[in-house]
């Protein structure tokens, strides 16, 4: 049982390195699996999902090796179809190895993710297209088989809703597919263009990433190459909400503002002054935390979902009342009840939290409900009075690598408590 122990109201100042993106590094690995010869993939986040898929890699028949920061996967083994019911469960965005391993050997077979921390996590756009790429798909006691007895096809395919996952496993799968696939209404996250540009680097033709429309030409083969993965723009979105909280004045180093256009406003509206270069980013507060106007959660460009429990955690005590809409999941308000034991004043309802900022936070006993609802309460901790301490630590560490460690360096008194 391990704990995140958090003293509050100590100022942050200094840099911090942003890691990086796990949601990035993810489709990358399963990506490896389409590539011949060796990939070396730079800056993957040293945490226990992008392990997971490193072990499914194995499991598929891949060479993976991880050293520090780097990984590098060779592809060129025979390739396994068949993804362990351990490690779907233990890493619910597995799931973007269905199009990969399609794309690779025409078949697979993978247990159902089914839901998670946040509420449903149905997979049924992703299906979908598959199907209309020509797999066939069953499922039968929760595992899916998967089959393409006349190979992929590229096809039109338009998306009822601009699905992160679901757009990554139809690029995955298009990459080698015969013909073009034609994505409408495509989901248009960073992390995206993030894999086009690397399966790109290996070979691939795929253009309009970062548009709602992208089209993937398939060809016949890729060959592995050397990448580097995009900063964790959710990362830089809590240190930003560490800085806003505790008044501080921190340096982020890889931050790429690019990423966090809507998130960008949202802090300078609390009172706090950003400053942006193309590879850092600097926040300051220096004026007392203020509310906002509605923030509503969209798919990007707009509001993070992600970052929603952060800005959650700084606007509890922020003088006013602010609103936020979460429209992307259903279940992604369990933090609130957590931040009233601290002290806060926010109500949720459905969709909706109205937040009613307290001019003090409390050290309480927390405990983390998911990832980012975990990197909320250490927020709020950091500017609480007195000791926090924040159990289910688990749930932090599938996201930030040593969370205490980047605290402390600068400047929050933040340690883990590890008991037997
Ligand atoms: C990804 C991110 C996650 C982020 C989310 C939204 C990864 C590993 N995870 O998750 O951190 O919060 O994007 O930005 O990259 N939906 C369906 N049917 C489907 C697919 C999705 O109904 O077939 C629904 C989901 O239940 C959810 C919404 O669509 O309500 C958004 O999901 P999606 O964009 O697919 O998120 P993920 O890819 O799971």
């Amino acid at each position: 049982m391990q704990k995140l122990i958090i003293e509050g109201e100590k100022r942050l100042y200094g840099e911090a390195l942003v890691q990086g993106a796990k949601n990035s590094a993810l489709p990358l690995l399963a990506a490896c699996l389409l590539c011949e010869g060796e990939t070396l993939l730079h800056n993957c986040p040293k945490l226990s999902d992008v392990y997971a898929a490193c072990r499914i890699l194995g499991c598929l028949g891949c060479e993976c090796r991880a050293q520090g920061n780097d990984i590098t996967v060779r592809a060129d083994a025979p390739c396994g179809c068949c993804v362990p019911d351990d490690l779907m469960r233990e890493m619910r965005s597995s799931i973007v190895f269905l199009g990969a391993v399609l794309g690779r050997t025409g078949e697979c077979s993978l247990s159902f993710p089914g839901g998670c921390e946040l509420g449903p996590r149905p997979i049924d756009m992703h299906l979908a297209a598959l199907r209309r790429m020509g797999a066939e798909i069953t499922e039968r006691h929760g595992v899916l088989r998967c089959t393409c007895p006349t190979g992929l096809k590229g096809t039109g395919i338009i998306l009822p809703f601009p699905s992160v996952g679901a757009t990554e496993n139809i690029i995955l799968a298009a990459a080698l597919a015969e013909g073009t696939t034609v994505i409408k209404n495509a989901a248009r996250e960073p992390e995206i263009a993030d894999l086009c540009c690397f399966l790109r680097a290996c070979g691939a033709r795929i253009i309009g990433e970062g548009s709602d429309t992208v089209v993937i030409e398939g060809v016949g083969s890729l060959q592995g190459c050397e990448y580097t993965v995009m900063p964790d723009r959710i990362v830089a979105a809590t240190l930003m909400s560490a800085a806003a909280i505790t008044g501080g004045e921190v340096s982020l180093i890889g931050a790429r503002s690019s990423d966090l256009d809507a998130v960008i406003p949202v802090f300078e509206e609390m009172g706090c002054r950003i400053y942006t270069c193309p590879d850092r980013l600097f926040i300051t507060r220096k004026l007392p935390l203020s509310s906002v106007r509605t923030v509503r959660t969209m798919p990007y460009p707009g509001f993070p979902t992600d970052a929603q429990a952060l800005v959650t955690a700084v606007l509890a005590k922020a003088k006013g009342t602010s609103i936020i809409v979460e429209n992307i999941f259903e279940n992604r308000f369990r933090h609130v009840d957590e931040l009233v034991r601290m002290g806060a004043r926010i109500k949720a309802e459905g969709k909706v939290a109205v937040i009613d900022g307290v001019p003090k936070l409390y050290g309480a006993k927390v405990r983390a409900s998911d990832l980012r609802g975990g990197a909320a309460l250490a927020v709020a901790a950091l500017a609480a009075e007195g000791v926090t301490e924040i159990g289910n630590v688990g749930f932090i560490d599938r996201g930030y690598e040593a969370l205490e460690r980047q605290l402390s360096s600068l400047g929050a008194s933040a340690s883990r408590e590890c008991k037997i």
